[in-house]
């Protein structure tokens, strides 16, 4: 028998089906990459963006497009983007004869190492360069080859912003020019480190300044989320109290990742029917199973480190994390030692903030801790 998979995904992109919403978002990409204009896809962690250009690849795929989605978050250096450029080709047209046997000849070119890991038997491309030059000119007929096919190329590069951390420091300006010169490839340059990102593309004297479209992803509204979680129970004959859901959505702010999480584990359960009691017993279940991990943090933070976090946990959001009734109501210390260890939280991305039109909140980055933390304390 065909086993079915729990409704609501929780790694990766499974099908339309599992995928809620984001219809305008994927309009607009859609419209974006049809109109040879670039995308810089920004969000927090974990909200949708990697599911989301899934999804896009999977429209555009109908219509004959060729789809790369890269992941350089690993890259420390341009060696490293190269290779991970050339694997993700590699993997993703294995094929002996068309596409796939084209890109290996264009490869072999440059004598690529392939090995095949032991444990995984998953391909791995390693590059022999000792000169960037090298590196540079493979990294251009990669892009050349690809855009010299006769279809539309569309290529996704995710933590986009981890070239700022490479030492090569022309490889924004490289990766521009050679951009610039292609003329049947569009790109999706995505990244959930904000500021970093938004440096990239709106400084002025920067090689990306304004070359994109920007486009921000948002939590799912709600009521979309309400009708996906009712409609994925009751396809399977099942159902949830109107109740359990906005408990849910408002416990994990319908934040993607930590929705899908629990509603994963609501299906789980044997009631056919999903009370509100049900969904807290869920929600707090998976705060004890993370506890363990959360107690590590006390260790691995500063004493004032750990009193911010649980305070702005306590408060929600915060805006004014130097303000004396907020310092003074939750022991957090001085002024300048909140605003150092703010910045350090914000660093290991413990906090992220969270933009409106009238000011910039922060908030405990992972929902689940900010449940723990304002439930424990
Ligand atoms: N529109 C959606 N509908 C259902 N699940 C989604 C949706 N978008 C993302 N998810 C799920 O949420 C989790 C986080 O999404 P992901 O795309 O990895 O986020 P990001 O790339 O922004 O860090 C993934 O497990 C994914 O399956
Ligand atoms: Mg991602």
């Amino acid at each position: 028998m065909n086993k079915e998979l729990n409704p609501f995904v929780t790694v990766g992109y499974a099908s339309e089906k599992y995928f809620c919403d984001r219809e305008q978002e994927l309009n607009i990409l859609e419209r974006c990459m049809k109109n040879e204009v670039n995308v810089t896809l920004i969000s927090n962690r974990r909200l949708g963006k990697s599911a989301l250009i899934y999804r896009l690849f999977e429209r555009l795929e109908h219509e004959n497009f060729i789809c790369i989605y890269t992941d350089i978050y690993a890259s420390q250096n341009l060696k490293d983007f190269t290779e991970a450029l050339a694997l993700t080709i590699f993997k993703r047209f294995p094929e002996k004869k068309g596409f796939g046997k084209r890109f290996l000849d264009v490869l072999k070119g440059f004598r690529p190492v392939i090995t095949y890991n032991v444990l995984s038997s998953e391909p791995e491309i390693h590059f022999e360069f000792t000169r960037s030059e090298e590196c540079e000119h493979t990294l251009r007929s990669i892009f050349l080859f690809l855009d010299s096919q006769q279809v539309k190329v569309v290529l996704a590069i995710d933590e986009f912003q981890q070239v700022l951390n490479y030492p090569e420091t022309n490889t924004e300006a490289l990766l521009r020019t050679i951009i610039q010169t292609l003329k049947n490839s569009q790109f999706i340059f995505s990244g959930s480190k904000k500021h970093l990102m938004l440096e990239m593309f709106n400084t002025a004297d920067r090689p990306f300044f304004s070359s994109t479209q920007m486009l921000g992803l948002q939590e799912i509204p709600e009521m979309k989320y309400k009708q996906f979680i009712h409609e994925k129970f009751e396809e399977r004959n099942r159902t949830i109290d109107d109740e359990a859901v906005d408990f849910v959505l408002s416990w994990t702010l319908s934040h993607t990742f930590y929705t899908q999480v629990i509603c994963n584990n609501m299906f789980a359960r044997p009631e056919k029917n999903i009370t509100q009691d049900v969904a807290k017993q869920v929600c707090s279940e998976q705060l004890s199973l993370q506890q363990v991990t959360y107690m590590q943090y006390r260790s691995l933070l500063a004493p004032v480190q750990w009193r911010l976090l649980i305070a702005i946990a306590k408060e929600g959001q915060v805006s004014e994390i130097q303000a004396q009734t907020f310092l003074h109501k939750y022991k957090v210390g001085g002024a300048s030692s909140a605003k150092k260890a703010l910045d350090a939280l914000l660093e290991k991305e413990m906090i992220c903030t969270i933009e409106t039109p009238e000011k910039t909140f922060f908030r405990v980055y992972n929902v689940f801790l900010l449940r723990w933390l304002d439930a424990t304390f």
